[in-house]
């Protein structure tokens, strides 16, 4: 069965929005970050990005219900008829209860839960490495995927380079922290309701996207 309504699920700097990014180019589904929403919401300071900027910035997640009409609103758009791809969400075993309740209303099923794995070592290398457009939100990496001056697509051409202020030595450990304690259990729910398949994310980009796209057929 083609996987066209999925969960990329792992840690902080797994590779899931790289993968997505390309998914959604790919297959024409959108990608649902709900990292991106926040920062957006923090960025435009946002009722939700007021509530949400503190645990951001000391890499703890944000409570659960901060999150549930974000994802209830995004999920409903028409751009998600013939799929999604949801990036960081769900993070808790409460918010994946309220995406089964969600998709039960929206007549919807789960085709699968994707688990890109990745060794807790090579982590930090890559999130204070990272280097994400301002304007596009494509993401680079200063060693394995250097950051090229031109190619902006949502400007006159000249991407704009940013470190992520959670990117650093003293926050990265506090979000791996909260990746094992409060996330990782959603592997065993996966597993447990036979959703959950798993790529190593410890190759290389394209390596990795081959892997996924056999997997979503
Ligand atoms: P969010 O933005 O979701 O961050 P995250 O889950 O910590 O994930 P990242 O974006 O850091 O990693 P990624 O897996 O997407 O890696 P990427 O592809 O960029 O969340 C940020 C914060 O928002 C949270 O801490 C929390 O406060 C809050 N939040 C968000 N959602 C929430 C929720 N549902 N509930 C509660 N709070 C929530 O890659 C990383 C780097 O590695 C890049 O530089 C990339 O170029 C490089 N790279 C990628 N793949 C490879 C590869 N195969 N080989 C070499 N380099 C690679």
């Amino acid at each position: 069965m083609a996987i066209r309504r999925l969960i990329l699920l792992g840690a902080p700097g797994a590779g899931k929005g790289t993968q997505a990014q390309i998914l959604e180019k790919h297959y024409a589904i959108p990608q649902i970050s709900t990292g991106d929403m926040l920062r957006a919401a923090v960025k435009a300071g946002t009722p939700l990005g007021l509530e949400a900027k503190d645990f951001m910035a000391k890499g703890e997640l944000v409570p659960d219900s901060l999150l549930m009409g974000l994802i209830q609103d995004r999920m409903q758009k028409e751009d998600t008829k013939n799929g999604w791809i949801l990036d960081g969400f769900p993070r808790t075993p409460g918010q994946a209860d309220h995406l089964d309740a969600l998709l039960t209303r929206l007549e919807q099923n789960l085709d699968g839960v994707i688990l890109i794995d990745v060794p807790e070592a090579i982590l930090t290398e890559r999130l204070v490495g990272r280097r994400t457009c301002g304007i596009c939100k494509k993401v680079a990496h200063i060693t394995f995927d250097p950051p090229e001056a031109e190619g902006c697509t949502a400007s006159d051409g000249q991407h704009q380079w940013q470190q992520r202020p959670d990117d650093t030595l003293e926050v990265v450990p506090k979000r791996l922290a909260e990746y094992r304690e409060k996330t990782e259990p959603l592997i065993a729910y996966y597993q447990e309701h036979d959703k959950l398949h798993t790529v190593d994310g410890s190759v290389n980009t394209n390596l990795v996207q081959v892997s996924l796209r056999e997997l979503m057929g």
